[in-house]
Formats: structure tokens, sequence, C-alpha cells
């Protein structure tokens, strides 16, 4: 499917050959920065938007064929959708606004069943059947505009960023909600946030797109472990990038040889891709204490000299140290009060080389078993835990 906006010669190509599928009773979490086109697919999906080219199938029946000039109206797809600022209609109570997509439907049969005070009871607003939704919390209008979408039963249910407007306790408790809901109700349900943890928390499967592509789809904690590009890693959140360089059987990194790290199937240039957890600090020369990091599984650790603690930004369990490495910038989460750093100090800066992901400079792409590889051929000079 592909979409763009604006005039012929000078349009913003917003979806490009977008291909996926949505299995029977799955959530797939639908990830990616502000502009890549995430709202766009689902408009595209629940008929907002006309997409140029492509063809969408929804539960067995189409409602796009670009080719054959089908384009089925809003109102006669199986969808429900749920929007970030909910979009309730203000001016009715909020009984009819979930009787409203029955109504247009000719749902008569549901409505006389009471399945809109059954979708009410469902996510606990039974009791705010006659009020108006300026009347309502944030919590509240969203509960409702849940409702309003499952109310039909619709074969796609549409989420967008539908918890990002709501406050941080709330949010995580509407979370919890929206997954017990799935579990019970198994609906069908595509879910765009930008929010990790409630990737990982709902998503039977989550898709990364980067610039209206699809980038990466798959089960969370696989794509969360091995991203498969590099795009990918820095959107997940390892921002940390080391530049690696693999030339006469060794290996530098930041322009520092490391010796004992030995890969000769290497070859060019390659980057490592490392989160702020995986990141290690330790004050320079103190290669006896234990390093400044949860990272204490590792398997082998290597060493960056010269680095110097630019800011510390203290936390309640954990810390953010942003370090330099000549004109490198990384960040290491760090236990709070574990170590006496402080800014300006003069530390050493580790990784755990098994956390570590490492990308070709080329064409981004993961190199699959860099860490298994590298554990086998190597004794790290520094410290091995
Ligand atoms: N009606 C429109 N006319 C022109 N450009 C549009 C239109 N709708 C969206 N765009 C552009 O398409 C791109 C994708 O927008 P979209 O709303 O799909 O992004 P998004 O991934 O949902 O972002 P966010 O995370 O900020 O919500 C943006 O560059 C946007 O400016
Ligand atoms: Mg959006």
């Amino acid at each position: 499917m592909a979409k763009s906006f604006g005039r012929p010669g000078n349009e913003i190509h917003v979806l490009r050959n977008v291909d996926l599928e949505v299995a029977d009773g799955e959530l797939l979490v639908l990830l990616g920065p502000s502009g890549c086109g995430k709202t766009t697919l689902l408009r595209s999906l629940v008929g907002l938007e006309r997409p140029d080219a492509g063809r969408i199938h929804i539960g067995g029946s189409c409602v796009l064929d670009t080719a054959r000039g089908v384009f089925v109206q809003p109102n006669r797809r199986d969808v429900g959708m749920v929007f970030q600022n909910y979009a309730l209609w203000p001016h009715m109570r909020v009984r009819k606004n979930v009787a409203y997509p029955l109504q247009s439907r000719g749902n008569k049969a549901a409505l006389k069943d009471g399945r809109v005070e059954e979708v009410l009871d469902i996510v606990q607003c039974g009791h705010l059947a006659d009020r108006y939704p300026p009347e309502l919390s944030g919590g509240q209008q969203q509960r409702v505009s849940l409702a309003r979408a499952l109310a039909p039963r619709p074969a796609l249910l549409l989420l967008d960023e539908p918890l990002s407007n709501l406050d941080a306790l709330l949010r995580v408790e509407l979370r919890a909600q929206l997954r017990l809901l799935h579990r019970e109700l198994g609906f069908t349900a595509v879910h765009v946030t930008h929010d990790q943890e409630e990737a990982i928390a709902l998503g039977t499967r989550v898709a990364v797109m980067n610039a209206g592509r699809i980038e990466q789809v798959g089960d969370p904690i696989e794509v969360y472990r091995a991203p498969a590009t590099e795009y990918v890693a820095d959107f997940l959140g390892a921002r940390n990038r080391l530049e690696l360089r693999a030339e006469d059987g060794g290996v530098a990194l930041a322009g520092q040889r490391l010796p004992g790290l030995a890969r000769d199937d290497l070859r060019g240039s390659f980057a490592l891709r490392l989160r702020d957890e995986h990141l290690l600090v330790r004050p320079t020369g103190d290669d006896t204490s234990s390093p400044a990091s949860h990272a204490t599984t590792a398997t082998a650790t290597a060493w960056l000299a010269d680095g110097r603690i630019v800011e510390l930004l203290p936390g309640i369990e954990t810390s953010e140290c942003v370090v330099e490495i000549g004109d490198l910038r990384l960040f290491a989460r760090i236990p709070t009060g574990a170590m006496d750093l402080r800014p300006g100090q003069s530390v050493e800066v580790g990784f755990a080389i098994d956390k570590a992901r490492c990308y070709s400079q080329d064409h981004g792409r993961l190199v699959p078993d860099w860490a298994d590889r590298t554990d086998r051929t190597h004794q790290v000079a520094g410290v091995s835990s």
C-alpha cells in the first residue's frame, strides 16, 4: 500500500510499499518516530484516507483495491478506532456516543439487547452513561471512546496512541486493563504507541516503521533483543554508538585498539549499539572495584580509556551518566550512589560484549552472531567478570 500527500510533482510519500498482515486475535503494536506515517496507516485502514495504490482486506472482505477501483466507505468497514484525543461528541450523552456506531450500521438488535450498557460495564463506565463527555476525566473519556469502538464487535480495532494523553499512573492502569480486555475478548487490534514498555506489555507482535516503511516486525522481546537494523536499535533505545574497525585480525573501538580482541573474520567498519544500562563506568585506574552498572551478568567486558564525565543526572534508583571520549558522547545508567562519581572526573567506559549489537556500516544490518563469535575468539584485555 502507498500513500502520498500534496500536488503531483511535489508530493510527500508518507506510506511506501507498506506490507503488513495482522492475524486473527493478534494485538500488533506499531512503533515509529513522529511523522513516520503511523496515523496515516491507521486512517487508511479505517477509510479516512484513500491510498494511491494497494489493497486492504479486513476480516475476509476487500475494502480497498486501487487497481479495481474498490473503496469501501468508513461506516461500511468492520473497523473501530480510538483516537489519542478521545474524539467523543461533546453534545451527546455517553450512552448516545457509544450507541452511535451501532445506529449508523443499522444494528437495531444489538441496541435492543443492551450492547451499549454491556460495553460501558466492560470499561467500568456503566455509571457514567447519562453524563456528557466534558463532564468526564481524561481517563473516563478514553474508556468511553474504547467502549464506542468495541460496541459493534469490529473485526479490527485501531488504537492511535490511546493512552498518551493520560498521566503516568493512569496510563499504567489502563494499559493493564487493555491487556486484560484483549485476553478476555480476543479482539484483533493495531495499537500505535511511542512508549516502549507499553509495546512490550501489550503487543503480541511489534512493527517498527521508518519513513513510511515497515522496517521490522516480530515478537516484542526478540525485536528489542536483536533489532534487525541500526535504525531500529537506535529507535528502541540503544542510543550509544561505537565505531568499530576490524583490521589486521584486531579490533579498534572509538579509535582505541583493544588488545586481545581478535576478530579475523570481520573486515572494515561496523557500528556497535548499546543501551544505557549496558554501559559501565569506573574511575580511571580503578580496575578492582565492581563496575557501576546493572550489567553484571556480562560474560566479558571491554574497556575504553580516556573518558570524562560531563554530566550526572540523579534518579531515585539509577542515575544517568553522560561521558565523553574525545568527540564521542555516551550515556550510561548507573545505580545511584554506587560509586563516588562527579562531573569532570576521568573514567573508563566499559560494556558487556554480549549486550552490544553489531551493525554493518554500509546497509546498517545486524551482524547476527557478533557476541557469540567474539566470546569464543578473544581474551579481553582489562576485566572479565
Ligand atoms: N492531510 C495531510 N496533508 C499533508 N501531509 C500530511 C497529511 N497528513 C499527514 N501528513 C504528513 O504525513 C506524514 C506522516 O504523518 P502521520 O500523522 O501519519 O505521522 P505519525 O507517524 O502518526 O506521527 P506522530 O507520531 O507525530 O503522530 C507527516 O509528515 C505529515 O506531515
Ligand atoms: Mg500519529
